[in-house]
């Protein structure tokens, strides 16, 4: 496959590979076309495949046993995800559904452990995409089960502006998110989200805006996080 998008090869997959080389990996890969909305794969799932977004948003949620929706993760180009079933030959561990029209490029596992043993450098990024994960994931355990309400909305809102959720506007990052979405990120009742954003906008670090919430002072949300 040709990838027109050149932003691939800076892949955290493909650091310190050869451009050949990341050709090579690249023609490997199957790419898959989604409409906004489809389902990439759903949990519980077999997982024989990792992706690579070449193209589009993805989103990565579960569902509670009360049916609300809890985000993991937001993908853009050059995100890999669906590792974890590839490497542990386990279930989908969530869903998985393109946000936009989305192009993924699908690695499957045979094609994976040729590639590995060709290119040890290519187990050593999926090991350390895997461990990053994993640090972050122990910071929310921690942010969501110890902290206070603002803590879990600054963590919720910088972890969505990490992600790349919403654009760039002269005002400031757009989230276009409600509060009740955002009390799906954040782990916390909408009512909760409501009050914590009103402080926020008192506080400049946040204002509203007809699609959702624009983020003002990132540092500012930052302090809060730390507890500086
Ligand atoms: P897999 O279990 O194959 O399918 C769901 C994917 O979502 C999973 O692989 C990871 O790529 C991704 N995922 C699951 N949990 C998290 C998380 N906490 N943070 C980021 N990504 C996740």
């Amino acid at each position: 496959m040709i990838v027109s998008n050149w932003k691939l090869y800076d892949a955290s997959l493909f650091k310190g590979l050869a451009k050949n080389q990341v050709e090579h990996v690249l023609g490997a890969m199957q790419p898959r076309r989604m409409e906004a909305g489809e389902y990439i794969f759903r949990m519980g799932d077999e997982g024989v495949s990792l992706y690579l977004v070449a193209e589009g948003r993805v989103h990565v949620f579960r569902n509670s046993l009360e049916g609300r929706e809890k985000s993991l993760a937001f993908f853009s180009p050059g995100d890999v995800f669906g590792e974890m079933s590839l490497v542990e030959a386990r279930p989908r561990s969530a869903h998985a559904v393109a946000l936009e029209d989305t192009v993924v490029l699908q690695l499957f596992a045979d094609h994976y452990r040729h590639l590995i043993q060709r290119y040890p450098l290519l187990a050593h990024n999926l090991a350390r995409i895997i461990a990053e994960r994993l640090r972050r994931a122990s910071e929310e355990v921690v942010l969501l089960s110890f902290e206070n309400a603002r803590v879990k909305m600054a963590h919720a809102l910088l972890k969505l502006y990490h992600q790349r959720l919403g654009r760039a506007t002269e005002h400031g990052w757009l989230i276009p998110e409600t509060h009740k979405r955002l009390a799906n990120h954040a782990g916390t009742s909408r009512e909760t989200v409501t009050r914590v954003i009103r402080e926020f906008k008192k506080e400049g670090l946040v204002e509203d805006h007809p699609q959702g919430v624009l983020l003002k002072d990132l540092e500012g949300l930052e302090a809060i996080l730390w507890g500086l």
